[in-house]
């Protein structure tokens, strides 16, 4: 490695403040969105959930990422025809080529100026070159106190992650 190279890469390590990567994304939900009662497909909300997702890590990572998993999703309230969709996402925290992402997704209703959660999702990214060879991620650092309560609890979401992955594997071995 040129000591341009090098020292390009050790810029590109520095810690970045959560802020960075906050990225928001919006959508005006129209009908190929949705099904025969005129609702949000939850296959759509998810595909701009994995979007969102992806701007954070992207700006986080300032390098290609793929999605490696997403939590656990509800869908609280129902979307319709022609109201506004606004998803925020965020990197909570890193690992090492892993990072965890935080989107959360609010109906906005121009009409009667409210405002509702629809959804939110923890999703992990994993940081790659052009071959797929995983790449680490430089740190994050929360600054406010949600943004410290999303770190910790990230933290604990990854152990119990990485357990439940144990055991698929486990299982997908005995089955093979
Ligand atoms: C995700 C992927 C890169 C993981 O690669 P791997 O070689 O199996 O994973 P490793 O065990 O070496 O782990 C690499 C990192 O990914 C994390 N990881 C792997 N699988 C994970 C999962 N299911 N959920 C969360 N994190 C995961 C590991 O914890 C590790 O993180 P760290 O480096 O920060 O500690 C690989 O399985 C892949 O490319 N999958 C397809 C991705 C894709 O195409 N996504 C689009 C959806 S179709």
């Amino acid at each position: 490695m040129t000591e341009k190279e090098n020292l390009k890469n050790q810029k590109s390590m520095a810690p970045r403040p959560v802020k960075d990567s906050q990225s928001e994304m919006a959508e005006i939900v129209l009908p190929n969105d949705a099904n025969p009662l005129g609702a949000l497909l939850g296959g759509r909300l998810m595909h701009w959930i994995d979007l969102a997702g992806a701007m954070a890590a992207h700006r986080h990572s300032r390098n290609y990422v793929v999605t490696a998993s997403i939590d656990h999703l509800d869908f609280w309230v129902p979307v319709k025809v022609g109201d506004l969709v606004i998803l925020r996402s965020s990197v909570n925290r890193v690992f090492h080529t892993s990072m965890e992402v935080g989107v959360q997704v609010v109906v906005e209703n121009y009409l009667s100026e409210s405002c509702k959660n629809v959804s939110s999702a923890y999703l992990t990214f994993v940081a790659v070159d052009r071959e797929g060879h995983h790449l680490p991620v430089p740190p994050v650092i929360p600054e406010t106190e949600d943004q410290k309560r999303r770190y910790e609890d990230a933290g604990r979401r990854r152990e119990i992650r990485r357990a439940e992955l144990q055991r698929r594997r486990g299982n997908l071995a005995k089955s093979t």
